[in-house]
């Protein structure tokens, strides 16, 4: 990486910028503010198949088992398969009239990240970018084309997305966070993508996929890649998703 990429008009504070935010955001306030939710984005809507319960890998072969994967092969993702890896992300596992509570925690049940799906290699699935609706476990279409080049470059040319068949970006809503904890927000988003991106990596394994976490990118062009201002919501963490290529 060069000194261009990562110059930023706040370079001079880049030495204290951590201890700064760890301090910044220690707990000395508990007034919430107002809710502020950004609205759902536009788009058709596609029911998402009911997802695989059935799979025979013990939890702890899992875990076992769980690796990251940056070699595919050209094996499509079934259409279960997405299913199957959305809702142990992101899914909705309990909910009554007050509640609705998802497959992995957050801070608050606030749930500030959303996943977003770019589909390369998933049949019956057109390819381009969707959002991830839990409410009613479909996906919101919201460009249609073959990103993988893009998002290769978006990722500092991880070569990686172009064998993948699907790739997942977590994108924070901030202010959904922001209302109830402030600038300590900024911590437990990160938290709650760390939580989300594990079971997307166990769901992988368990379902005999390879997956990949990436957290290296170039955040304006992912925000841009998901039509986000990249301020109140932005791109915070991503996964590639395929099946494994066995090397001969
Ligand atoms: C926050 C985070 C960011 C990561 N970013 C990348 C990345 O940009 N590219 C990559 O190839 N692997 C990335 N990885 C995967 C790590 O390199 C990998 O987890 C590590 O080497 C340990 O190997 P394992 O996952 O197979 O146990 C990332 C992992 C985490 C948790």
């Amino acid at each position: 990486m060069n000194s261009n990429q990562i110059y930023s008009p706040y370079d001079h504070l880049i030495d204290q910028i951590g201890r700064m935010f760890q301090s910044l955001t220690k707990y000395k306030s508990n007034t919430p503010l107002q809710p502020e939710f950004s609205p759902e984005p536009a788009g058709t809507k596609i029911h998402l198949p009911a997802p695989i319960r059935d799979l025979d890998r013990t939890l702890f072969d899992t875990i076992d088992m769980r690796r990251s994967v940056r070699q595919f092969s050209p094996e499509p993702l079934s259409a279960k398969e997405l299913s199957t890896m959305l809702w142990a992300t992101q899914g909705v596992t309990f909910s009554d009239e007050r509640y609705e509570f998802r497959a992995t925690p957050s801070a608050g049940g606030l749930y500030p990240v959303k996943t977003y799906l770019v589909t390369f290699n998933v049949s019956n699935i057109e390819q381009g970018v969707a959002s991830y609706d839990e409410k009613d476990h479909s996906l919101r279409w919201l460009r249609s084309g073959d990103f993988r080049k893009v998002l290769c470059d978006a990722t500092i040319k991880q070569k990686m997305i172009l064998e993948s068949a699907a790739v997942f970006i977590w994108a924070a809503d901030m202010n959904r966070s922001i209302w109830r904890y402030a600038q300590r927000a900024y911590r437990y988003i990160y938290l709650d993508a760390g939580h989300m991106a594990q079971n997307t990596a166990l769901a992988a394994t368990a379902l005999r996929l390879g997956s990949c976490a990436i957290g290296a990118f170039y955040d304006d062009a992912l925000d841009d890649l998901l039509m986000l201002d990249g301020t109140q919501q932005t791109a915070i963490y991503l996964t590639v998703i395929g099946h494994i290529r066995k090397n001969e």
